[in-house]
């Protein structure tokens, strides 16, 4: 018999916060007031007291001196009395908590909020509290169905208690979006609440015995016993003084017991409910010791049967099978096929002489004194329970492809086998699903059933796509404007070009994709170049990133200011006519508008009778705009019939060159 205390139990971050600021208030005011209990638990609650953190049921009662908001979090109207009773209010409402308010806060006056959990909880009172709309509470889907029949007002957000059961929670949020399609969910479960109550599980599932430690009070440990009830046998206990004596009564010699803890339990009071049942293990161990030597003195109450598990000594290793040693009259073989599930894996492997392996009496022989035995039976039990344990945990796990069957490949892991179907295998259609064969990879497990000696289905699909999501928030995380890539063109369309920036696609607009003017995207890139982008904005709600292929070094801008000033005459070639004036270009990407009132000092009624495109012009810069990258040109300032002062010229109230682009 053991104790395993679960991987996750006591004190929550949350929990842990209060307490600290609780501490440190009290170490620097000397003596504060908790509004209600700050944990379930009244040996903590009596040391806090020691401490000078008293529990007050009303802010009025704690005479002005400085409050505490504990981790469940309190009504608006409950903080704002806090703040006019106290000078000092210190908030320790659990940041997962205030995500809620935050929600609750946000849904319309006109709208709806249900919330699921324990409508009489202290955390629920806060978050509705928080609310401006109607407000409803509900623990199952038919109380959800009733709440949606009333026809609640729209928009409808549901939200949940922070340490309420992660796998009923699911099932409702998976009904209610099947249902009503319309209600905007979010699972508010807290991580570290859920991480609780999932080791709980697990590990109740292979205990005899689970204890777990909290307040009565306490809605979480009272979870984490529903939880741990539905699993396995199980003792809801405060302290350790609570665990009766004959707690082991009726538990197998190899029994697992499990202990877990809630949210407001400290780590002494788990520590001493851990001391007492090793204690106890020690004093159980001593009698079952006397009652194992009374059995080793009777030789034939080692029989075997079918289906008994047994030690096994391995004592010799051929080919084909391993004689193997069960303190039995029998001599015991498993043949090759009996002891593993991988049909490439060598014997001499998988076992060797002196080895003790766990084995399972398949079939006794006593004409011949013979038993045969199987080891990937117990092997494959053993792999069931801890592929069920990953499922539940959602973990990714890696096995090597054994096999291409009908309709998917098996991959051996533990020595279980799991079927992935093809279209889990990540394999396109119509592909190969022999290119896996021998490989290692990835999966979840998706399904786990113990029928006809058990069958894991596992999706390597799942696990890619959860590289995929990790790495589109990293993304999404460390995405900066002006970060640069190399990236490819995906596709072309008329506004600009697609490009695979590595987790997303990012679009270059026509143009940013050159200094120089753009007729088309696909004049200047084709798919599957690769091309270098930069950062110009993005969007994480969206999910758009906008990218720019025009390189800040080679701004055209920039030269043409160094080189060009205003009253320079230079050369331009006409690169468009509009029906206002004529762009003429003076250095690649920078091109000036001569506006139809500078072409000449005669009136000019149709630019095309006096300009073309591609003719060189000798113009003035008449005005350079170094905000909005505009250059003005003249021809007829170059006349020597142009107007002589700036009263002279024609107004300008024609559109300028970015106007008519
Ligand atoms: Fe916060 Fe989760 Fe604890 S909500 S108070 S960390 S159980």
């Amino acid at each position: 018999m053991k104790t395993v205390i679960a991987e996750h139990a006591g004190f929550c971050p949350g929990v842990k916060r209060a307490i600290e600021l609780a501490e440190k208030s009290a170490e620097k005011y000397g003596e504060v007031f908790t509004l209600g209990e700050l944990i379930h638990n009244e040996r903590a609650l009596e040391r806090l007291e020691e401490n000078g953190i008293h529990a007050v049921k009303n802010a009025e009662d704690a005479n002005g001196k400085p409050l505490i908001i504990r981790s469940h979090g309190v009504p608006k109207s409950t903080e704002e009395r806090a703040r006019a009773e106290s000078e000092t209010v210190v908030d320790a409402t659990c940041p997962f908590v205030k995500e809620i308010h935050k929600i609750a806060a946000g849904v319309p006056k006109n709208g709806s909020l249900i919330v699921i959990g324990d409508s009489a909880h202290p955390e629920i009172i806060g978050i509705i509290g928080n609310a401006e709309c109607r407000a409803f509470t509900a623990k199952t889907i038919d109380d959800v169905c009733g709440i949606m029949e009333q026809d609640p007002p729209e928009p409808a957000v549901m939200v949940v208690q922070t340490t309420f059961d992660s796998g009923i929670f699911s099932e409702i949020a998976k009904a209610v979006t099947e249902k009503y399609p319309r209600v905007e969910i979010h699972n508010t479960v807290c991580t570290a609440s859920k991480m609780r109550q999932e080791s709980a599980r697990r590990l109740a599932k292979r205990a005899a015995l689970m204890i777990v430690v909290g307040g009565r009070s306490s809605s979480n440990t009272r979870k984490l016993a529903a939880i741990c009830e539905g699993c396995t046998k199980t003792l809801f206990v405060t302290c350790a003084e609570e665990i009766p004596p004959q707690v082991l009564n009726g538990l197998q010699s190899d029994a697992v017991i499990g202990i877990t803890a809630g949210a407001s339990t400290p780590a002494y009071t788990i520590k001493e409910v851990h001391d007492k049942m090793n204690e106890e293990i020690t004093k159980n161990n001593e009698i079952e010791e006397d009652f194992a030597s009374l059995l080793e003195q009777d030789q034939s109450f080692n029989r075997l049967y079918n289906g008994k598990r047994v030690k096994a000594t391995v004592v010799s290793v051929s080919k084909k099978e391993a004689v193997v040693e069960v303190g039995a009259k029998q001599t015991g073989y498993i043949v090759r096929e009996e002891l593993t599930n991988d049909p490439t894996a060598d014997i001499e492997d998988i076992v060797k002489v002196g080895d003790v392996i766990d084995a399972i009496v398949i079939k006794v022989d006593d004409s011949v004194g013979t038993a045969a035995l199987s080891k990937k039976r117990v092997d494959a039990q053993i792999g069931l329970e801890k592929l069920e344990a990953v499922k539940e945990a959602g973990e990714t796990i890696e096995g090597k492809v054994s096999q291409i069957v009908k309709g998917g490949v098996i991959v051996i892991y533990e020595n279980a086998r799991v079927f992935i179907p093809a279209s889990h295998t990540g394999v396109p259609r119509g592909g190969k699903l022999e290119t896996l064969q021998g490989k290692t990879v990835k999966f979840k497990i998706i399904e786990v059933s113990n029928e006809r000696g058990g069958r894991v289905v596992g999706s390597i699909r799942q696990a890619n796509r959860e590289v995929r999501e990790a790495d589109r928030a990293k993304f999404w995380e460390s995405i900066e404007v002006g970060q640069k890539f190399e990236g490819e063109v995906r596709s072309i369309e008329n506004y600009g070009v697609f490009v695979d920036i590595g987790p997303v696609d990012g679009l270059v607009h026509t143009a940013d994709l050159t200094w120089n003017r753009v007729g088309h995207p696909k004049d200047i890139v084709k798919v599957g170049d690769k091309i270098n982008v930069i950062v110009k904005s993005f969007d994480p709600e969206k999910k758009r990133v906008s990218l720019s292929a025009k390189d800040p070094e080679d701004n055209p801008w920039t030269k043409f200011v160094a080189e060009y000033a205003k009253d320079d005459v230079i050369k331009a070639t006409i690169v468009s006519i509009t029906e206002f004036g004529a762009f003429a270009q003076i250095i690649p990407g920078v091109d000036g508008l001569i506006h139809i009132s500078q072409i000449s000092t005669e009136r000019v009624a149709d630019i095309n009778t006096v300009l073309k495109v591609g003719d060189v012009v000798d113009v003035k810069i008449i005005d350079i705009d170094d905000e909005k990258n505009r250059v003005s040109l003249s021809i007829k300032a170059l006349s020597e019939d142009a107007p002589k002062s700036e009263e002279d010229a024609p107004a300008e109230d024609a559109p300028s060159a970015e106007d008519g682009e």
